[in-house]
């Protein structure tokens, strides 16, 4: 890339504008380890869902970081701008480094520059940043783009199953003003060599010993009508056609992401062996955020893939997910009080049996009883029994 492609630019670093095609690069980023951040987010079309719609808009402008040295194409990361407050010009800026490039200084220049920006072409007065209270080089970070610590919220969102607190920074006008002659003068840097010498892929995978589990794509849902064809054989089909599994996944309602597949309120994966073939479908189902419960449902569509403890594994995966990840207090589950495979890896998944209500299945001879189980993540997190097979 060469310094004059781009408005933005300090010699070393620049910035432009998000485009269609970043939505892979977004995705990798990320989902790259970090230790201070939750690192997984979901599908790939949820990052192009959210380059097409929601990356460059009068809320929220996000730039991809360049390197300008030598003939060097690859991204290197990603800042974004996000309007809290339009009317008081209330900005936060946020950085994400591909793992390669991370600690060698382009998180700060890209944010300066990406701070430059904001208070010369709008009428902010501050520009804010915030992050895990032990996120040492983001901390750092924000401390070198002058940003000065205003607070600590406690408690602020779940990381690995616990709560941690968020610092909270901001750079007013005035001081940036007194800064940005020093930040110039800072001068150009040596051309960079990556951090992380081998190229790691990131795994978009949640992976156990027997199966992995990759969040449902727009191409998976012809496999998902299928399992589901089979599931719910007492619906209407075209409740369960892959039009209308189409339509559902793109649904806007109340999340601009993924609808049914991947949102607010589901998240669902695709169970594969480790050489990548489909066997099943397990989800989080109707997230309750009032009640803070989800459903988890679980269904292995290859007969060959039943009875190998797949399912249930899937499950375990899936509930760690969500209890690591969100503020999730109870994860529920119901069957047929006679599908004894479900009942079994229910309860070797750690849920309990709560009720059986009776008649509420249609058998074949009488409706038979549903078995209704939870846990709660207390139990997850701290004592949970597992019984032998
Ligand atoms: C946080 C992040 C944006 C910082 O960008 P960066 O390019 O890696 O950081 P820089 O090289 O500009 O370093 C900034 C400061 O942090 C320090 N630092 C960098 N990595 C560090 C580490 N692993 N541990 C401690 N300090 C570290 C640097 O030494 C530097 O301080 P110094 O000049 O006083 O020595 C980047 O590491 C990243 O993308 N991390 C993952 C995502 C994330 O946590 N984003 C922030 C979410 S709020």
């Amino acid at each position: 890339m060469k310094e004059k492609d781009f408005n933005l630019n300090d010699g070393n670093v620049a910035l432009r504008p998000i485009a269609g095609g970043d939505a892979e690069f977004l995705q990798r980023i990320w989902h790259e380890t970090s230790d201070f951040e939750p690192n997984y987010i979901g599908p790939l079309a949820k990052a192009k869902k959210f380059v097409e719609k929601n990356a460059w808009n009068d809320k929220r402008k996000c730039f991809i970081v360049h390197l300008t040295q030598d003939d060097l194409t690859e991204p290197v990361g990603a800042v974004t701008a996000y309007w809290y407050d339009q009317r008081f010009g209330d900005i936060e800026v946020g950085t994400d480094i591909a793992l390669r490039w991370r600690a060698l200084g382009i998180g700060t220049r890209a944010k300066r520059l990406l701070i430059a920006y904001l208070f010369r072409a709008f009428p902010v007065h501050r520009v804010t940043g915030k992050t895990a209270t032990d996120n040492e080089p983001a901390r750092r970070s924000l401390e070198k783009c002058g940003m000065q610590l205003e607070g600590v919220t406690k408690k602020q969102y779940i990381r690995n199953g616990e709560y941690v607190d968020r610092a909270h920074y901001a750079l007013l006008r005035e001081d940036w003003e007194g800064l940005r002659e020093t930040w110039k003068l800072e001068g150009n840097i040596e051309p960079l060599t990556p951090s992380v010498s081998d190229d790691i892929e990131p795994e978009f995978l949640l992976v156990g010993e027997k199966v992995q589990l990759r969040p449902v794509e727009p191409e998976h849902l012809g496999f998902v009508t299928e399992v589901f064809s089979h599931r719910f054989t007492y619906l209407d089909q075209e409740l369960v056609s892959e039009d209308g599994l189409k339509s559902d996944y793109e649904k806007d309602n109340d999340d601009p992401v993924c609808g049914a597949c991947w949102g607010k309120k589901h998240r669902v994966f695709l169970i594969e062996s480790h050489e990548g073939v489909p066997v099943g479908v397990v989800g989080l189902w109707n997230y309750d955020k009032r009640n803070l419960s989800v459903e988890v449902g679980t269904m292995i569509l290859d007969e060959k893939a039943r009875g190998k403890g797949w399912g249930t594994e899937a499950k375990l995966l899936v509930m760690d997910y969500a209890f690591k990840s969100s503020p999730v207090e109870r994860i529920y589950a119901g069957t047929n009080q006679y599908n004894r495979a479900a009942r079994c890896s229910l309860s070797r998944s750690g849920l309990r049996l709560t009720n059986l209500i009776a008649g509420i299945h249609e058998g074949r001879r009488s409706p038979s009883g549903a078995a209704l189980y939870d846990i709660t993540r207390d139990e997850w997190l701290n004592e949970r029994e597992v019984p032998d097979a």
